[in-house]
């Protein structure tokens, strides 16, 4: 289980990014006390416009950088790891994805993951078993010996998502799955968060786009200017904005966080 808890992230924009932003403050507040839970065997969506902080949230969340405050903890039942505290402990337990990962390009799919592998500590047989499940899953056996140099887009984002996946993590992280993703590509990857959703793994996925979050979370938080501004299952959502369509839904969410913040500099 996930637990994360008010965690707030604040950046000092640049004057060229507050210029681009239309930023009259420079301090952005990009995560604003964010909490949700998410639990094993479920699929939990941050749902938000660009810009919304998802992917600071979910770097929060990852150990790649530290919240000014709150915590996210990793629960294993026997076990509480603080991603804060405990950072290092945390990152055998996660895994962080983005279809934006870049890989050395002098080596294979297949030096790759063992590398990765034994960075992780595990031992031969545990890297050999993880390999033959993601390759499989991925259709990387094909090219595993070609050199990243020579791969196609395609095969690189599969390679970059098996090699995150080495170590078997409780938690995955996917910032925008399907971004950037061949149509077949972005199927392969769904399909395998529904298989890891089977397998009692906790996930959580960042994305904009309203079709793949109805579709693949089983709840949805709906983050704006850094704020969750509601959590629920979708239907949940639509009967509390009194619609039946999620695009309205988020419409009417919008509409009440803008009202909202109104007076606020943001
Ligand atoms: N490293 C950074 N330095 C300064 N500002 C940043 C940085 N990363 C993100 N931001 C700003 O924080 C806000 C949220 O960004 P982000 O978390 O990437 O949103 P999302 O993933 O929802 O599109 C944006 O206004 C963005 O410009
Ligand atoms: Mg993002």
């Amino acid at each position: 289980m996930l637990i994360v808890e008010n965690i707030t992230k604040t950046y000092r924009l640049s004057r060229k990014q507050m210029y681009i932003e239309n930023a009259t403050n420079p301090l952005k507040v990009a995560a604003n006390n964010v909490s949700f839970t998410v639990k094993p065997g479920e699929i939990f969506g941050l749902l938000g416009p660009n810009g919304a902080g998802k992917t600071t949230t979910l770097r929060c969340i990852s150990t790649l950088i530290k919240p000014d405050s709150g915590d996210a903890y990793i629960d294993l039942g026997n076990e509480r790891i603080s991603v804060v505290h405990e950072d290092d402990k945390a990152r055998g337990k996660l895994s962080f994805l983005t279809s934006e990962l870049k890989l050395e390009e002098h080596f294979t799919p297949n030096y790759l993951f063992s590398f990765f592998g034994q960075l992780y500590g595990l031992d031969e047989e545990t890297i050999a078993q993880n390999k033959k499940k993601l390759f499989d899953t991925f259709g990387i056996n094909e090219f595993a010996e070609i050199k990243v140099s020579q791969m196609s887009t395609g095969m690189k984002q599969k390679t970059s998502i098996a090699i995150s996946l080495v170590h078997n993590p409780d938690i995955i992280i996917f910032d925008e799955p399907t971004n950037g993703l061949d149509v077949l590509t972005a199927r392969t990857v769904t399909d395998y968060l529904k298989e890891m959703r089977n397998e009692c793994k906790t996930i959580v996925i960042s994305t904009h786009i309203m079709s793949l979050a109805a579709k693949l979370c089983d709840r949805i938080g709906i983050i704006i200017d850094g704020k969750i501004r509601k959590i629920g299952t979708v239907q949940e959502i639509l009967d509390e904005t009194n619609t039946d369509d999620l695009d309205d839904a988020f419409f009417e969410i919008f509409k009440k966080a803008k009202e909202e913040d109104g007076g606020e500099l943001a």
